[in-house]
């Protein structure tokens, strides 16, 4: 699958993604993926960087309030036009624009950082992604990204749950076929049943590489990884978003950060 065609999919899912991140539907990203990231994060303050999947532009805009200049690529004219109407709403100097993370239009070494959020997977070819980061980054420069953890959320993949609804494993399959856009149709959980039936399911199309491709194809490109996170709820998080309770268990998510040598 190309780039276009992936961006058609991301279109047609970027108003209602929207609509329900913005109302908190989105409970594993603001519950646990997000501030993990930002617990590994370097000192970002009077960073120049680029976010890559920008989507609505949540996560770019905690960037940009650390103190970092922010620019800011996806693919999806609907979420470029919703984060634009949040930069002017309430401006933090982001710069958002079109932008295909397989051939960033950037000069080479611009940039301090680049962060890409739960955005690598959905790439067509996520090497070249991760290959156009590297040429972007200034040596020195790092990347951090999180992607679903390819061991545990592979093309077959099911949570495991007792009597009482407790989540206590995982059944993963089909691990080591490596997907060229296979769509995965679903919707945040959360979101109140009268409202989903009004709304079309996501269609995403998934690009699943093993764990031994990403760590292979970060290091053959040229970076050098520094951190690794598997985020896992705390207790008191997994009872006051019980949605977030499976990744007690078992990792959900995968945070890498890489560095461009100096
Ligand atoms: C799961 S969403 C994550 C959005 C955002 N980073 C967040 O954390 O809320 C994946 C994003 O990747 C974008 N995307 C997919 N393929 C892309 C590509 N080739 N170049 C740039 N963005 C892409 C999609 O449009 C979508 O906004």
């Amino acid at each position: 699958m190309n780039s276009s065609e992936v961006a058609r999919y991301w279109e047609g899912n970027a108003e209602t993604w929207t609509r329900l991140a913005r109302a908190g539907f989105d409970q594993y990203r603001d519950a646990l993926n997000t501030p993990e990231f930002f617990r590994i994060l370097p000192d970002i303050n009077g960073l120049t960087g680029i976010d890559i999947g920008c989507g609505e532009g949540s996560n770019t805009r905690k960037l940009a309030a650390l103190g970092a200049t922010l620019h800011a690529v996806d693919i999806a004219p609907t979420f470029l036009r919703h984060a634009q109407e949040s930069e002017d709403q309430h401006p933090l100097g982001i710069r958002y624009r079109y932008g295909d993370a397989t051939t960033l239009d950037e000069p080479d070494a611009a940039y301090d950082f680049a962060t890409a959020f739960m955005s690598l997977m959905d790439v067509p070819q996520p090497e070249k992604a991760i290959a156009e980061a590297f040429r972007v980054l200034k040596p020195g420069g790092f990347l951090q990204f999180s992607i679903l953890h390819p061991c545990f959320v592979p093309p077959v993949t099911k949570n495991l749950r007792d009597e009482n609804g407790i989540s206590y494993g995982r059944m993963v399959g089909d691990y080591f076929r490596e997907t060229d856009g296979d769509i995965e149709t679903w919707t945040f959980g959360q979101a109140p049943e009268e409202l989903k039936a009004t709304l079309e399911p996501f269609q995403v199309p998934r690009f699943h590489r093993t764990l031994s491709t990403w760590i292979n194809t970060l290091c053959q490109t040229g970076f050098v990884i520094e951190e690794i996170n598997e985020p896992r709820a705390d207790e008191e998080t997994a009872k006051r978003v019980p949605k977030v309770e499976d990744t007690r268990t078992v990792p959900i998510f995968l945070q890498i950060r890489v560095r461009k040598p100096a």
